[in-house]
């Protein structure tokens, strides 16, 4: 188990923007980043769980594969998921029993799973968020999707990314490339809807004179 205990800090230096002695810290992704950087997705339930050394082993059984490689079908024949067994290696914890959407990579063909991946449950994706893991993320994987949360001032926009500012995004969004070539949000009715409401959220807290969000206290 040494060589996966090398992998794991490996990934765990990978994921990490900075990087704590103590701690595992992970840029936000958007569902579909996911989807595009990982070396496989997909719907799992979790049977057990064990501890071998310094890896946490998940025995799951899975029920859909969203995106999987050669290499990764080999991998996850056993069923078996390995993450780190301490947090600040960016271990991961499932719960038995439970039904996730995961992501992960594929080293030496074993499947490995961390914080810094996707590891939802099911019965909290939207349906939108479902249709993307199942047949459009993957038309989508071209553009950048950037985290932009500025609310006053506009951000850049780039022909070969998606700003992302909101959770409606992350709920409906799905960016794919435009038929003129941009990369855009592509438009949909839940979309619409949740950042009309999103807006009016945003003007009514205006009015309400709050202090200045977080946002602009980031680095
Ligand atoms: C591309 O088309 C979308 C509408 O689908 C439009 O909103 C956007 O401004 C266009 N981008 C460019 C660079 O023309
Ligand atoms: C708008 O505000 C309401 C009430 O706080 C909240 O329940 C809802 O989720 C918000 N919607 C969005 C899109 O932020
Ligand atoms: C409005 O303010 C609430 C409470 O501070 C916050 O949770 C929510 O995200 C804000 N909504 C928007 C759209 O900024």
């Amino acid at each position: 188990m040494k060589a996966d205990v090398l992998v794991l800090a490996t990934l765990a230096t990978l994921c990490s923007i900075l990087v704590y002695t103590d701690a595992c810290s992970c840029m936000l992704s958007h569902p579909q980043q996911h989807y595009c950087n990982s070396d496989f997705v997909i719907l799992a339930r979790v049977k057990r769980e064990r501890i071998h050394a310094d890896s946490r082993i998940y025995k799951v059984r899975v029920r859909r594969e969203y995106k999987i490689s050669e290499k990764g079908t080999l991998a996850l024949k056993s069923g078996r998921l390995i993450t780190a067994v301490w947090d600040s290696m960016c271990g991961t914890r499932l719960q038995p029993g439970k039904l996730y959407v995961l992501s992960g990579r594929i080293f030496s063909l074993k499947a490995y799973i961390n914080l810094c991946n996707m590891a939802v449950e099911w019965d909290t994706l939207t349906r939108r968020q479902r249709k993307g893991l199942k047949l459009m993320y993957k038309h989508g994987c071209s553009c950048q999707i950037k985290r932009c949360l500025a609310t006053e001032q506009r951000c850049p926009r780039h022909v070969d990314s998606c700003n992302w500012g909101n959770d409606c995004e992350t709920k409906e969004g799905i960016c794919m490339r435009q038929a003129n070539n941009s990369c855009m949000w592509t438009r949909n009715r839940a979309l619409a809807k949740c950042t009309k409401e999103w807006r009016k959220n945003l003007t009514a807290n205006a009015s309400h004179k709050r202090e200045p969000t977080l946002l602009y206290h980031l680095p």
